[in-house]
């Protein structure tokens, strides 16, 4: 049986089903370039012509023309209808990765300036209903405990010293699989370096780019936790705006050469929930290329979009090897696994690994044990599809509830992705008041004005929909609408 480190995932390719261009045009481009840029590997499975068809949310037989030419080209091999597979045998010369990289110059020295972290602002932890948590309830528990049996039964000497701080080997393999599969992410394996949640990726990410003089730029309204770990560097922050296309990235190219580091949410933005239209991304790259700054991508619950496509990472458009791509578990899986990683440019890979090394060393290795098997076996894939249906559930019973309930208080905007839904309440009423009034009644929305470094501040409520089941969510709607009138000024 051929098996991949990224077993059962569908593989990411660029499809619109508005732009004319013919859906059997599109597949088959789409997978030919995956293929020829090696994004998907010799062996690799690829979804049934059902599954795909039903993804993209078309009929079959686009997909079945379109794999019959792959197959007939000699870029696919196996049968439509039951297995196709990446072809072991095509010619290296055609096979390798498309894109040149750029000559590694050498690491230029700067001193890393280590300012203390300021205290941890209160976090979405625990339980509570609109927290911003994944269908814990729904974890396969016992897969996982398997798993980790398996592993704690027989952690040899070797696995109970010290081990590389860029992570498990096999699990980077598995983790730069997943990405060039599944976000057509540009990468390969040491590339990755593992990290204890996107809280310490970012935190890596400052205080190995910052330096003293230097800007770093933040979406505002912004993730409260990029925030605090900019804030922890070197660096001085740049609140910059974000309007229905994402960032504004001349406002970015106004502070000049100064700014350094621009963090960015382009496929679901933190949130407001719109993502980064695709001239923005080019420009953004542009920029960052001509200035050599540092573009830092949080792509923290991609994986979850509802009625149309994403985007593939801006990581995999970027030429000039110019953004610092970062992920999680904690959406996916859970929080308390606390394991995330970042995608490095090749050069830069020397100065992050010293400063992880610095900072924590390296992460729990049981933990990465278990989740290598996780993602290899397949039950990561499954685990997703199972998710993806619970959540688009839970999705539609909050716009209904919303809509039912409280649409003279709560308006919605940008409800296709991810695992919260931002609700703009009306002007004069205080979310923070609303806020604070929710927590006695075991609702926990996030105040939308607290995410702005600058006025003027909208106020809204952040309604995470992920840990709570319909019946719940339509509850707690009812009782915050309620709540959001009484705050209403006379
Ligand atoms: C924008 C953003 N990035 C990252 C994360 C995940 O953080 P971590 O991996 O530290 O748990 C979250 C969690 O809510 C988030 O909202």
């Amino acid at each position: 049986m051929k098996t991949a480190p990224s077993a059962g995932l569908t593989p990411y390719i660029p499809f619109d089903r508005a732009s004319g261009v013919p859906f059997y045009t599109q597949i088959y481009d789409g997978y030919r370039m995956a293929i020829l840029s090696g994004r998907l590997g010799p062996g690799q499975r690829l979804p049934s012509t059902r599954t795909l068809a039903a993804e993209l949310q078309i009929s079959r037989l686009p997909v079945l023309n379109a794999f019959e030419q792959l197959l007939h080209e000699g870029y696919l091999e196996g049968k439509v209808g039951s297995g196709t597979y990446v072809r072991d045998c095509i010619p290296d010369e055609v096979a390798r990765p498309m894109r040149l990289r750029r000559a590694m110059p050498p690491t230029p020295k700067r001193p890393f300036v280590v300012t203390p972290s300021p205290r941890r602002s209160r976090r979405d932890d625990g339980s509570g209903v609109f927290k911003s948590l994944p269908a814990l309830d729904r974890f396969p528990n016992e897969t996982f405990a398997r798993l980790t049996r398996r592993h704690a039964g027989r952690l040899s000497e070797d696995l109970l010293a010290y081990a590389d701080p860029g992570g498990y080997a096999p699990l980077r393999d598995a983790i730069a699989a997943y990405l060039r599969t599944a976000r057509a992410v540009d990468c390969d394996p040491d590339q990755v370096i593992v990290v204890s949640g996107s809280q310490m990726g970012l935190r890596l990410a400052a205080m190995t780019l910052a330096t003293p003089e230097s800007i770093a730029c933040m979406e505002d309204p912004g993730y409260r936790g990029a925030r605090s770990a900019l804030a922890g560097s070197a660096a001085s922050i740049a609140p910059i705006a974000v309007d229905s296309d994402g960032i504004d990235v001349a406002a970015i190219a106004q502070l000049g050469e100064r700014a350094r580091l621009v963090y960015v949410t382009p496929s679901h933005q933190y949130p407001l929930g719109v993502s980064l239209g695709v001239s923005r991304r080019l420009e953004l790259l542009g920029w960052a290329e001509r200035n050599e700054s540092w573009i830092l991508e949080d792509d923290y619950d991609s994986e979850f979009r509802y009625s149309s496509r994403t985007l593939g990472a801006l990581q995999g458009m970027d030429t000039g090897d110019r953004v610092i791509y970062l992920g999680t578990f904690s959406k996916v899986l859970f929080p308390a696994l606390r394991l995330g990683y970042l995608v490095v440019p090749h050069e830069l890979i020397p100065r992050f690994i010293r400063m992880r090394e610095a900072l924590d060393l390296f992460s729990p290795l049981l933990y990465q044990l278990v989740l290598t098997d996780f993602l290899r076996e397949g039950h990561f894939a499954r685990h997703l599809r199972r998710m993806r249906a619970i959540y688009l559930a839970r999705r539609n019973a909050l716009i209904a509830a919303i809509r039912e309930h409280a649409g003279d208080v709560l308006t919605i905007e940008n409800t296709d992705a991810g695992l919260h839904l931002v609700t703009f309440i009306p002007e004069h009423v205080d979310d923070l008041e609303v806020a604070r009034r929710a927590a006695d009644h075991g609702l926990f929305p996030a105040p939308l004005s607290a995410c702005y470094a600058t006025a003027p501040r909208r106020a809204g409520l952040i309604l995470g929909f992920g840990g709570a089941n319909e019946q719940v969510l339509t509850e707690g709607v009812r009782t915050l609408a309620g709540l959001v009138r009484d705050c209403r000024q006379p």
